[in-house]
């Protein structure tokens, strides 16, 4: 077995593109080589990213990459954050410590550049807790069983003067980063799309061997406001009465009111020859289900951590944010990667705004900063973590405290996988 010191972490550049690229596809139990297309446009995708792998006698046998995102906090206000993503170590090389090194490595450099979190989908969740990381959104995908919806299967169309149409994938291209932009705004968890999000999710970058070309329908409102999109496949099933059993499955549903939400979920549980539609990932309070006459008809078939969070800044996080209510809250928090330990007092106040200094005050709540994590988007709560014994409070109350000032109306959704 070739020793520790003697295996390579290193940056990749042009060169080695094709060999990381392998190396990433085995770490994903994919087919080893990928096409010449496929690697250009996985080339141009990852151009502005960071890129490391390590190598062992020239092979490279580990793959990781990060780039620039913009994540929304609570309230709007936008942070910078680290993404990490083609986190591969080959089944020939693991539990060696090469991820450790390279997470290190870039969690260390996001520091130094001044991110205030890094981001992460987790494949398993034992993985990345060790690193700081924290569970900051909830997944939740639902299956409505159309026909028990109590929906008006005769349906033609919004009720109130909106309309639904189909749009072909260079609409999408035209009208989805605007009205997307307007989410991300307005909603904490969304991540930012770039322009080769969307030339990806309409096949004009093609990451994989074959592209079948989805459905896409956008909701327009009276006054002809792009207000909602969807983006669906529909399988080909049919029972042996010869009668049509199709599922159609969202890819992403985006809407920035509550009418683009209902017309499009509408339109969808109204296709003909659908009997079921699969909600892909959404906030686990949804409207969904509450826009069916019989909720009950949309089950829970997913339910899952799905955004981490790994904050660098405790300060400037928690002053991106804004609070529920006004109050004064000292946190312990530890943080075994060194990056952002402390003992810090948040202070908020009634118009929402939050401050957060270094204190010397006795803590009210002591937490590690992964749990810290899985509070700052609102979707925890410190009561919770408190039970489970996974947050220690200091004070009397001070958990139920930091849920006031915490916790959010709406839990936060992170509508995409990077
Ligand atoms: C997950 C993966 C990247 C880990 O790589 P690795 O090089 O073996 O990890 P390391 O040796 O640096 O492990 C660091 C620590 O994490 C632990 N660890 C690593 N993978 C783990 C897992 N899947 N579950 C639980 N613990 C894990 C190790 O035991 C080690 O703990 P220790 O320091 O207490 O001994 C690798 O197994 C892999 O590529 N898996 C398949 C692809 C994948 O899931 N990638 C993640 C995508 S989000």
């Amino acid at each position: 077995m070739t020793s520790r010191a003697d295996i390579e972490v290193r940056p990749v550049d042009e060169t080695g593109f094709a060999d990381w690229n392998r190396a990433l596809n085995t770490g994903f139990l994919r087919e080893p080589h990928s096409s010449d297309e496929v690697i250009e446009a996985r080339r141009k995708r990852f151009a502005s990213h960071r890129l490391v792998g390590a190598f062992d006698a020239g092979r490279c046998v580990a793959t990781f990459r990060s780039f620039p995102q913009e994540l929304t906090a609570v309230g709007g206000r936008t942070v910078p954050a680290d993404a990490v993503s083609s986190v591969t170590v080959s089944p020939t090389h693991r539990r060696r410590g090469l991820l450790s090194r390279m997470m290190e490595q870039d969690l260390a450099a996001a520091k130094e550049r001044g991110d205030v979190v890094a981001t992460l989908i987790a494949a398993e969740y034992p993985i990345y807790g060790r690193y700081g990381f924290g569970p900051a959104t909830t997944t939740t995908e639902w299956t409505v069983d159309v026909p028990r919806s109590g929906l008006d299967a005769r349906w033609a169309g919004p009720e109130d003067g909106g309309r639904v149409d189909l749009l072909d994938p260079e609409d999408v291209r035209k009208l989805g980063p605007e009205l997307h932009d307007r989410l991300r705004r307005s909603r904490p968890g969304v991540i930012d799309r770039d322009e080769l999000w969307w030339q990806l999710d309409t096949g004009a970058l093609r990451f994989h061997g074959t592209w079948t070309e989805p459905f896409y329908a956008v909701y327009r409102s009276a006054s002809g406001e792009v207000e909602g999109m969807v983006s669906y496949t529909v399988d080909d099933h049919w029972g042996d009465a010869k009668q049509p059993l199709n599922t159609a499955s969202v890819r992403w549903l985006i809407a920035v009111s509550p009418a683009a939400e209902r017309a499009l979920w509408h339109y969808l549980c109204s296709i003909d020859w659908v009997v079921k539609v699969k909600s892909g990932g959404r906030a686990p309070d949804d409207l969904l289900p509450l826009f069916l006459p019989d909720p009950r008809a949309a089950a829970v078939t997913t339910q899952a951590d799905w955004l981490w969070v790994r904050i660098l800044d405790v300060v400037r996080a928690l002053e991106a944010r804004t609070y529920e209510a006004a109050g004064s809250l000292v946190l312990e928090v530890t943080d075994g990667g060194g990056l952002t330990g402390g003992r810090y007092r948040l202070e908020a106040s009634e118009d929402g705004a939050g401050s957060c200094t270094p204190t010397d005050a006795n803590a009210d709540l002591s937490l590690e900063v992964g749990e810290l994590a899985a509070l700052w988007l609102g979707d925890e709560s410190a009561v919770r973590l408190a039970a489970a014994g996974r947050v220690r409070e200091e004070r009397a109350g001070a958990a139920r405290q930091a849920d006031a000032l915490l916790r959010t109306s709406r839990r936060p959704w992170c509508p995409d996988v990077f």
